[in-house]
């Protein structure tokens, strides 16, 4: 799918008898109508005056949408009637999305999450650190005299893929192939579907989880492989499913949202001075861009005919519950498009909330510091390449096409990695 094509009133799935008239509202996720203004400003549109809190869309076969934070968090709260079963719209991608633990609801749910919380947590983190400032100096170096680059390309996806492939010790000569069937996972092209993705990205992992599971690393498929769940080893079913999620979940995720936090910044000098004065304020500045540019809206299946904030629902409905939303709501947070670094009291979920609260949130804070932390050291002066046109796509993570940016090389600097 693409941000051009318009849904064929033919694809609107019929209206079913339980859903009101008056809650139908017209919102293709995957191409959000406004999205050539932005993705955050065409997802405001489930905000604008007289929208009720809950809608119904008829696009990708039909489903529910909250479209308030506190909403969005009580649905994530209660996975007792909304499960994470088939967690991704539509219907067919959430049934082929297996992934552990993302696809499981408690008791399970903890028990694989305690697992792969070891691959990613904070020592394992604080470990890495050295070798994420490097990463990010070593790519911004070698982009600095050249006085242009696309963003995305040759920063956005190195780096992140480049951790993820340290943390799974995995050859940077895959990196290609394992970008695309991420993302054709999360915004499809058409060239295949979830579940041919899925499957290629499982066959490539297979001779992998066995070796490791024989011969267990310090890495994290090793962990994984080499891991229990209620006292018993993990199956290799199950060690590809929680390796999937961290290559899925962690790597496309970073690269969109730096993509959207170096679009804004070179749209607004005065917010990138204020951080070239004052790096001291970047870890706050990084809260503030997390709440303005969410990116990810999963959801969640009933499991039982259930009434929501007076809405009769049905079993077996699907309710988009966009975590990017609850950040643009101006019920949580004033002003919510205005980008304020003093901003006193954030409100987010862009890394989700209540069980399935994301695992890595900690190692994306510590990519996104060192991106803005080193680039701003080294090319604080720059601009989107004249005559460029930026655009947006929705999606279940949703992302910046191209980014091209130019900068003088007189105003840059050389500064080797410091510590290391
Ligand atoms: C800006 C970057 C990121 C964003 C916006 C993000 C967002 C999210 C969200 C919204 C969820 C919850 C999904 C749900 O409730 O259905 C989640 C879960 C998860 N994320 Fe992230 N994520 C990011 C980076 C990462 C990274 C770097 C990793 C690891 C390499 C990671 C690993 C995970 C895992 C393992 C879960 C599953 C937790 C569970 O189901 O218990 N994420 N993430």
């Amino acid at each position: 799918m693409t941000t051009t094509e318009i849904t064929p009133a033919s694809s609107l799935a019929p209206l079913p008898p339980h859903v009101p008239q008056e809650l139908v509202f017209d919102f293709d996720m995957y191409n959000p109508e406004g999205v050539a203004d932005g993705v955050h400003e065409a997802y405001a549109r489930l905000q604008a005056p007289g929208v009720p809190d809950v809608v119904w869309t008829r696009h990708n076969g039909g489903h529910w949408i909250a479209t308030r934070g506190q909403l969005i968090r009580g649905a994530l709260e209660d996975t007792k009637h909304f499960s994470s079963e088939c967690p991704f719209i539509p219907r067919e991608v959430g049934e082929a999305y297996d992934f552990i633990p993302t696809s499981m609801d408690p008791p399970d749910q903890r028990k694989f999450r305690a697992l792969v919380s070891v691959t990613v947590g904070m020592p394992v983190v604080d470990k890495m650190e050295p070798r994420i400032q490097a990463l990010a100096v070593e790519l911004i170096e070698r982009l600095r005299p050249l006085g242009q680059c696309s963003f995305t390309k040759d920063f956005a996806e190195p780096f992140p893929i480049g951790i993820f492939f340290m943390l799974a010790d995995l050859p940077d000569k895959d990196i290609p192939y394992l970008k695309n069937l991420a993302d054709q996972m999360t915004r499809p092209d058409g060239s295949m579907t979830f579940a041919e993705a899925r499957d290629a990205l499982y066959e490539y992992l297979g001779p992998i989880v066995d070796a490791r599971m024989l011969a267990p690393g310090d890495d994290a498929i090793s962990k994984i492989a080499s891991g229990k769940v209620d006292g018993r080893p993990v199956s290799k079913y199950e060690a590809l499913r929680m390796t999937g999620l961290l290559l899925v979940g962690g790597v496309d995720t970073v690269i969109n949202f730096l993509a959207f936090c170096m679009q804004f910044l070179a749209q607004s000098p005065e917010h990138r001075q204020e951080l070239i004065d004052h790096p001291e304020r970047i870890p706050a500045a990084t809260e503030e861009l997390l709440r303005r540019f969410g990116l990810v809206a999963d959801g969640r299946i009933l499991t039982s005919d259930f009434e929501f904030q007076g809405v009769q629902m049905k079993k077996g409905d699907q309710i988009l519950l966009p975590q990017l939303l609850t950040g643009l709501d101006e019920r949580e947070n004033a002003c919510p498009m205005h980008v304020d670094f003093s901003r006193k009291k954030v409100s987010h979920t862009i890394f989700g909330h209540g069980v399935h609260l994301c695992l890595g949130q900690h190692l994306a804070r510590r990519e996104i510091i060192a991106t803005l932390t080193e680039w701003l050291a080294r090319i604080p002066q720059f601009s989107i390449a004249p005559g460029a046109t930026i655009g947006h796509q929705g999606g279940i993570v949703s992302s910046v096409r191209n980014l091209p940016l130019v900068w003088d090389v007189a105003t840059t600097k050389s500064i080797a990695a410091s510590g290391l």
